[in-house]
């Protein structure tokens, strides 16, 4: 049978059948948790929204890119989308790996793996937004469909496969774009690139996109590449650790200028392994953690017929996981080196959260597909507000303050 979750995403089941999108399916979203809904979200979107859920989620995402582009266009436009989220966003500035970001709250890699929509997206409000997976070479991904809502849990299912066009394409996309603000560039390996030659990937793309990132981080753990996530163990991690370093070393005095290096590591490891990554980026001098990528596991979603599907989970059920994660980490890697904290962050309680449990800065995916833009402002105006509250001067204080 062919299956549609309650807002019509296809996924195909054994058992034969036909498709069916009933209209009992499509309100039940609509009337479903309200605190997916704020009276600050975003009206276009709320509009937009049931409309783009109608269709195969990925399909609904390169409508939204190809929109973008075309309302792009139009003159004053991009100063009507500005004046709506980034002017409005508070400013609540964060010092981490040697920068200032404007917030702490940044837009994860996945969403613009060609560095296409910087500019757009910078114009959200983001503190910063981290662009790619990119690989040396172009590469289709896996076969569609490849990602999946799963409505009810406000999380999504994706076995994309870093499908993108290559560093090279990448490199003069973001070129064209000049820098809209401060830009993470996410790199990855190729998947005919067999694992004992992972290292050349990883170093051909560092190369490539250096002398436009702001920093660059380094994707040893989608699940969605055959033995990537093999890279975490800590004699290949030590490896690719030790190459990367010694070429950034060399690429900061040929370009005069120092890029960090960011590390994105899995929710689905051992207190033993996030140890010995902790150890290894600190000994190799790396300067950021990224905890974390997507979950194989299927937390709470034993009722869900989509968690059947193979990939990575994100969204709500991912963030109690990765906020564990980011808690362990912290505890070893004791503020020496930033941690950046993603998985399933949708509010600004869900970002203190995080924040308390060891990150400096938070990323966002998931929720930028359910709420939609808005939920930037919302995020950030609600940090800033804590901040207040507290009588702190700065965030960090607030957060150290929490801490203890
Ligand atoms: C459709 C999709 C594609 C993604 N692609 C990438 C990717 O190319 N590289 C990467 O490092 N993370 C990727 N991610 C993971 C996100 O960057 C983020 O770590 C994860 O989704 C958790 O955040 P969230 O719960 O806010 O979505 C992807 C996530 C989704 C949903």
């Amino acid at each position: 049978m062919i299956l549609f979750d309650s807002i019509g995403v296809r996924t195909r089941r054994a058992d034969g059948g036909n498709p069916s999108l009933t209209a009992r399916s499509i309100l039940r979203y609509h009337s479903a948790p309200t605190e997916l809904y704020t009276a600050r979200e975003n009206k276009l979107y709320k509009l937009l929204r049931p409309l783009l859920f109608l269709l195969d989620a990925e399909t609904g995402h390169q409508l939204t890119f190809l929109l973008l582009r075309g309302l792009y266009r139009i003159p004053g436009f991009p100063w009507l989308v500005r004046s709506i989220y980034a002017r409005r966003t508070p400013r609540l500035p964060v010092e981490a790996m040697g920068m200032r970001f404007p917030n702490p709250l940044g837009l994860a890699a996945g969403l613009d793996k060609n560095a296409e929509r910087a500019r757009p997206l910078s114009d959200f409000g983001f503190g910063w937004i981290e662009l790619g997976t990119v690989t040396p070479r172009p590469q289709p991904g896996n076969p569609r469909p490849r990602l999946f809502r799963l409505p009810r849990q406000a999380a999504l299912i994706n076995r994309m496969g870093f499908n993108n066009l290559g560093v090279e394409r990448f490199v003069e996309n973001l070129r064209r774009q000049g820098r809209p603000c401060l830009i993470g560039v996410n790199i990855g390996k190729n998947k005919d690139t067999p694992l004992d030659r992972a290292t050349e990937d990883y170093l051909t793309a560092l190369r490539a996109v250096y002398p436009y990132a702001d920093y660059i981080a380094v994707n040893i753990s989608s699940p969605n590449t055959p033995g990537l996530r093999a890279l975490q163990t800590a004699e290949n991690l030590d490896e690719l650790l030790r190459a990367l370093k010694s070429e950034q070393t060399a690429l900061a005095q040929a370009h005069r200028r120092y890029a960090p290096l960011a590390l994105k590591i899995a929710p689905d490891l051992d207190d033993e392994q996030i140890a010995g990554i902790a150890r290894l980026v600190l000994e190799h001098g790396f300067d950021a953690v990224i905890a974390t990528n997507t979950t194989v596991t299927r937390p709470g979603l034993e009722q869900e017929p989509l968690a059947q599907e193979a990939g990575g989970l994100s969204g709500r059920p991912l963030k109690a996981l990765s906020t564990e994660v980011i808690r362990k980490l912290h505890r070893h890697l004791q503020g020496k080196i930033p941690i950046i904290g993603a998985g399933g962050v949708e509010s600004a309680e869900d970002a203190w959260e995080k924040l308390v449990a060891g990150a400096d800065l938070v990323q966002i995916y998931s929720a930028l597909i359910y709420r939609g833009p808005g939920v930037v402002r919302c995020i950030v105006e609600g940090l800033k507000r804590r901040v207040e509250d507290s009588g702190a001067a700065s965030l960090a204080e607030a957060v150290a303050r929490a801490r203890r």
